[in-house]
């Protein structure tokens, strides 16, 4: 159970290799979780959590297994006993070119990104449900606000998997189970090594503060950094034609 101040003793992240997650699960455990599962493809590829001073079990997950959720879910519970938080991390930034020119480039993305995530979600709401509390961490992004010619191909998959993501909060809010959904900028984590930072870039640990607050308050949505949220309300508005010669 989560404690008086609603911070979770349970953690498991799905995706537990992200770099966000990672900086999260290091910011609960210096808090006061004392168990975190980390969900992960590859068990033997999954690195040590520095400094962490909680039990850590890792566990064998695929997001394109989506036939494999509910038991990766039931496995994570049976190691953890209630899942106080789980956290939707993994995730494909994907090659844009590739996507819009190759169908199968453009279906893997959206089996990871989409089709993975809402299965997982479907998988943890039925367990939380029942369990009759918890919390559920979505990593979406901002390109899910207005998916750009530049990454429409990832924005489309983030913003299928945002959307679900929000309807999920609201059947699951009066069943007493919190759905967060967090809308990073551009972060420096491994996914975006090598690419020029956008405006307002920011880093994993600034990520992971922003969703401890959106825990606390039992936010729906946070932004990250908090003043995209009033970039994209502008570039959400933007008439097409000046948003297409902007070549965003
Ligand atoms: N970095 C950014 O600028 C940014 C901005 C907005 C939103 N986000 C979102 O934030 C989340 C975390 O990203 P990050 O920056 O922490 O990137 P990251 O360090 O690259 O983490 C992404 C993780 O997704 C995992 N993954 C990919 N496909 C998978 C699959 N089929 N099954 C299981 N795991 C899979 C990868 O696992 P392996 O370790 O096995 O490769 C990787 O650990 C992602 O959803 C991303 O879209 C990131």
């Amino acid at each position: 159970m989560t404690d008086g101040l609603a911070r979770p003793q349970t953690v498991v992240a799905f995706g537990g290799n992200s770099d966000i997650a990672r900086a999260l699960i290091l910011r609960l455990v210096a808090n006061g979780t004392r168990h975190v599962a980390l969900a992960v493809r590859d068990p033997q590829r999954a690195p040590a959590l520095p400094g962490a001073g909680a039990r850590v079990d890792v566990l064998a997950f695929d997001a394109d297994a989506a036939d494999t959720h509910s038991a990766v879910v039931a496995e994570a519970a049976k190691r953890l006993g209630d899942l106080d938080l789980a956290v939707v991390a993994f995730g494909l930034l994907g090659d844009q070119e590739r996507a819009e020119r190759d169908p199968a480039a453009a279906a893997a993305l959206a089996r990871t990104n989409v089709v993975g995530g809402i299965s997982l979600l479907v998988a943890l709401a039925r367990h939380m449900r029942a369990q009759g509390h918890g919390a559920i961490v979505v990593l979406s992004s901002v390109a899910a606000e207005r998916p750009r010619r530049s990454n429409f191909a990832y924005g489309a998959t983030k913003a299928g998997l945002d959307a679900f993501a929000q309807g999920l909060g609201d059947a699951l809010a009066p069943e007493g189970v919190h759905v967060l959904v967090v809308r990073p900028g551009f972060v420096r984590t491994k996914m975006t090594a090598g690419l020029e930072p956008a405006p307002l870039a920011t880093d994993a640990d600034a990520v992971a503060r922003v969703i401890e607050g959106g825990l606390r308050r039992r936010a729906a949505t946070v932004w990250a950094p908090p003043a995209l949220r009033w970039v994209f309300v502008a570039v959400r508005h933007l008439p097409r034609p000046l948003f297409r010669r902007l070549g965003l």
